[in-house]
Formats: structure tokens, sequence, C-alpha cells
């Protein structure tokens, strides 16, 4: 077993009768899907799942997860995700996988919010290993781009194959990289203020369990309080 499927079957503990399920997206999500579906399965547990985009939806369809949409819902049991980057309180980057928008929509709606890591993804701050993802409306992506560079960042469109990385929604991917001396709490308040921004892969409110893949086994990290 890898440390990803090793966090994942870590995760089922929180799994019980009745609940509404989110899954993430992402190799380690992946993991998780997959030994739901297991325990859906053997346990016969009565449970719906709602994904954050097409590929888990397709993945969770054909392992027979019963699924719901996420149109149909206020609010959900539990969300279970991978990340990109985690900081000692548990604040999260996400967003490689480039479908921020279910993602942030579900891991807020939910009562709690697991996220499934290694070593490797563990920061000392948010923003250390990757740029920070931003979801752009696809005619703003130059406005955008250019209101972020006046507050010192630097970056570009995600590029995948010859072309434009586009979410599951159609919006283009900013990948932009703050300069160290403005801190997280700036950059999110200049994100979520931006026209044109639909969503950004800062993830604060935080994880409430990050679950951690370490030498020693699998270590629980809790929120602070
Ligand atoms: C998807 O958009 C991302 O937020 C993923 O959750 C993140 O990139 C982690 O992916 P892996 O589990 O594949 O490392």
């Amino acid at each position: 077993m890898n440390n990803k499927q090793r966090v994942a079957r870590h995760a089922l503990q929180w799994i019980t009768d009745n609940m509404i399920i989110g899954l993430g997206t992402g190799s380690t999500a992946d993991c998780f899907i997959e030994a739901l579906a297991h325990k859906y399965k053997q346990e016969n547990v009565h449970i719906h799942v709602v994904a954050s985009s097409i590929v888990s939806m397709i993945k969770a369809r054909d392992l027979g997860l019963p699924l719901v949409s996420l149109e149909q819902l206020e609010h959900i049991d539990i969300y279970v995700d991978g990340a990109d980057e985690v900081a000692p309180d548990n604040t999260l980057l996400k967003g490689q996988g480039a479908d921020l928008v279910r993602e942030k929509l579900l891991a807020t709606a939910s009562h709690q919010f697991i996220a499934l890591v290694d070593q490797s993804k563990q920061v000392p701050s948010i923003g250390n290993k990757f740029p920070i993802p931003i979801e752009v409306m696809p005619f703003a992506w130059q406005m955008v781009k250019y209101q972020l560079e006046k507050q010192g960042a630097k970056g570009k469109l995600r590029q995948q194959g010859n072309g434009l990385a586009v979410s599951s929604y159609g919006s283009l991917i900013l990948d932009m990289k703050f300069p160290e001396q403005v801190d997280l709490q700036k950059i999110e308040h200049i994100l979520n203020t931006t026209p044109g921004i639909i969503e950004h892969g800062i993830f604060s409110p935080q994880a409430d369990i990050v679950v951690l893949a370490t030498e020693n086994g699998v270590q629980e990290i809790q929120k602070p309080s």
C-alpha cells in the first residue's frame, strides 16, 4: 500500500451511515474514492456522494457509488480531498488539478473537511512551493493579471499540452507568485476583491483534520482552535 492509499483508508473511519460525502479531485482523492467504494460494497453502508469534478464523478459512477448532484444540496457531512501544500495551521493550497470552484464550495459546505497528504506537501507557509492557482473568467484574464502585477505578483496562464488549461467551467487558470513580504491575509483579500476572479487555491478556513502519511505511520493534525 502506498502513502496515498494509506491516508485514504485512514479517512474511512469518519464515514458513517446516512452521510453525504464530498469527493475531492486528484490522485489522492482517487485513492479515497476507491477505498470508499470498497467499503460501500463490503459493508453495505448507506451513503451518497457528490463530486468536485467531472473526472471524480466518472470515477465514482464507474465504481458504483450513489451520486447526488451539487445543485440538490445545501450542505454535506464530510469533504475529503488532497492538497498541494499544507501550512502548520492546516491552511491549504489547492488547484493544480484546476477544479477549484466545486472543491472550495464543497469544502466550505461540509461539516467536516479532511485533507489527505504526505510530508512532501508540508510547507512553512502557503505559496512556498507552488504559485497560487487563480481561476479567471476567460475574457478577463489580462485585466486580472495586470491588477495582480500591480500588487507585485508575477505569473502566467497555465498551459496544457499545446494549448491553455481550462477548468470544468471553461475558465482559464492564472498561476501567480506573490512577493514574500505580502502576507497571506493580504493576498486573500486581493484575490477575493479583484473583479474577474472566480476562485483561488488558498483554502482558509482550514482543513479540520489533516491526515499526514509519515515514515512512522499516519498522523492526524487537528485545526488549531
Ligand atoms: C485538484 O484541483 C487539486 O486541488 C488536488 O486536490 C491537489 O492538486 C492534490 O492532488 P494530488 O492528490 O494528485 O497530489
